[in-house]
């Protein structure tokens, strides 16, 4: 499988959006990762439904939008409406995960769930079936900009392992802190969609800077 590449836009210039989803577009990257935040879940808010309708109107790639929320059931159609292509919610926000990833599904997303550090891969034997993204944190989420917790390596591994018995083809995403220092042993340890943030758009050439990380 091709190793994809998500540019966070929490680390876009916000007062510049258009600009910045214009060099997404025009980019090798693969698909643009939106972080919403509600202050609560996470100790941070970022953007919610306007900002992504605005997003929506010029991205040319798939929206991945990483719900960072409590009780996500709440919106789950409304990010449909918006043109989410892959919703992911935080096992840790679901009393009732297997009922809202089959939600995701029938209202014709990918469902996706991410897993914070502290959360073993396991916790989703059981819901394996039902998943076609794993959200792996490799920070505790929140912020952008964050140091990358080396643990993730193993984590990926023990993931990918899990998938692959379960004759899973869901993408293995790694989330925060991702650059050109960990790109190739992360994509060896299973990774397939790698989010970079401050590591597209903090570069001095971000295109340079994608081209880069995927290897091209
Ligand atoms: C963290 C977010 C990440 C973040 C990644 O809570 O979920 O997607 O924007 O940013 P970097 O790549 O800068 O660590
Ligand atoms: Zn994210």
């Amino acid at each position: 499988m091709e190793h994809l590449l998500a540019p966070s836009i929490l680390a876009a210039d916000f007062a510049n959006l258009e600009r910045d989803i214009h060099m997404v577009n025009a980019s090798q990257a693969d698909w643009f990762h939106l972080d919403v935040m509600d202050g609560v879940f996470v100790p941070n808010i970022s953007f919610g439904m306007p900002v992504i309708k605005s997003i929506a109107k010029h991205a040319k790639k798939p929206l991945d939008v990483h719900l960072m929320i409590v009780d996500p059931d709440r919106y789950l159609s409304e990010f449909a409406d918006l043109g989410a292509d892959v919703l992911t919610v935080h096992a840790e926000a679901c009393s009732h995960l297997h009922r809202t990833l089959g939600q995701i599904r029938d209202l014709g997303m990918k469902a996706g769930v991410a897993l914070n550090p502290h959360t073993p891969v396991e916790s989703l034997v059981d819901v394996v079936d039902e998943i076609d993204l794993v959200c792996l944190m490799s920070v505790n989420p929140g912020f952008g900009g964050q140091r990358f917790i080396e643990r993730t390596f193993q984590k990926t591994k023990a993931m990918r392992r899990l998938l692959d018995q379960a004759n899973s083809k869901a993408y293995v995403e790694i989330d925060g802190g991702v650059g050109p220092d960990n790109w190739s042993d992360l994509v060896e340890a299973g990774a397939d969609v790698l989010v970079a943030g401050s590591s597209t758009f903090n570069a001095s050439d971000p295109h340079s800077a994608i081209i880069e990380m995927k290897g091209l």
